[in-house]
């Protein structure tokens, strides 16, 4: 395969999905947010009425799960069955629950297949595949792996600054939380050997895109 995975992943609120989006974007690649698969399967229990606390129901759900998701950083659009819900798998009510669904082995299985399927599908070029396991589980064998990182204080003040209406404290109490449970299932704390770490705290959003692709340009020109 001549395609270059670049595999990011990082904490919530590190900034990797916009950061991942603009990356691509700048160097012509693909890009794939597998967080948003997560969180549409999340959606998709919550439209069904589907138990989230325990594991059968959710696993059930896979079969009927109808995901598919745009890879073009330019065109970016998530849909289950017919529905765009691009916009609704970011709501409080899914992010409360995606850590219970994401939890579940059968559903992280499933979904690191899909997820190799779709980078296999990619024609040419590169592909920037951003999430929490990418460096460990989806893609270790990726050309460029980066932990993208920052303090948590810095993080929550991003995460405050995008959620409007919404008081800082309690985005704090929830990013934590959800942290907490989400590296019970992965470590996105420590970089994994040969991974690269990008500590954002002190770059502007433009020097943190430019530090992944300053990372893509001289891993592809060592080739
Ligand atoms: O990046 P995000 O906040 O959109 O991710 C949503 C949830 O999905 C997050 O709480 C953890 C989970 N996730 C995961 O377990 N593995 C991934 N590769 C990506 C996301």
């Amino acid at each position: 395969m001549n395609t270059t995975v670049v595999a990011i992943d990082g904490p919530a609120g590190s900034g990797k999905s916009s950061v991942s989006k603009a990356a691509a974007a700048k160097l012509g690649f693909a890009y794939l947010d597998t967080g948003a698969a997560y969180r549409a399967l999340a959606w998709f229990c919550l439209e069904r009425g589907i138990d989230t606390v325990g594991a059968d129901g959710i696993t059930d759900a896979l079969s009927e799960f109808d995901f598919s998701i745009g890879t073009d950083p330019d065109a970016y659009f998530v849909r289950v069955g017919g529905d765009d819900v691009t916009g609704d798998i970011r709501e409080p009510r899914v992010t409360k629950i995606v850590s219970s669904v994401a939890r579940v082995p059968e559903v992280r299985s499933y979904l690191v297949a899909l997820f190799r399927k779709i980078m296999a599908g990619v024609p040419n070029g590169g592909i920037i595949v951003e999430g929490r396991d990418i460096t460990t589980v989806v893609a270790p064998d990726a050309r460029v792996r980066i932990l993208l990182t920052a303090t948590e204080e810095a993080r929550m003040g991003r995460r405050s600054a995008e959620l409007t209406g919404v008081d800082a404290s309690t985005t704090a109490r929830e990013l934590s939380s959800r942290d907490a449970q989400d590296s019970r299932v992965v470590d996105f704390m420590n970089a994994a050997d040969g991974v690269t770490t990008i500590d954002s705290t002190d770059l502007d959003f433009e020097q943190t895109v430019q530090a992944v692709v300053g990372l893509v340009h001289s891993a592809v020109d060592k080739r």
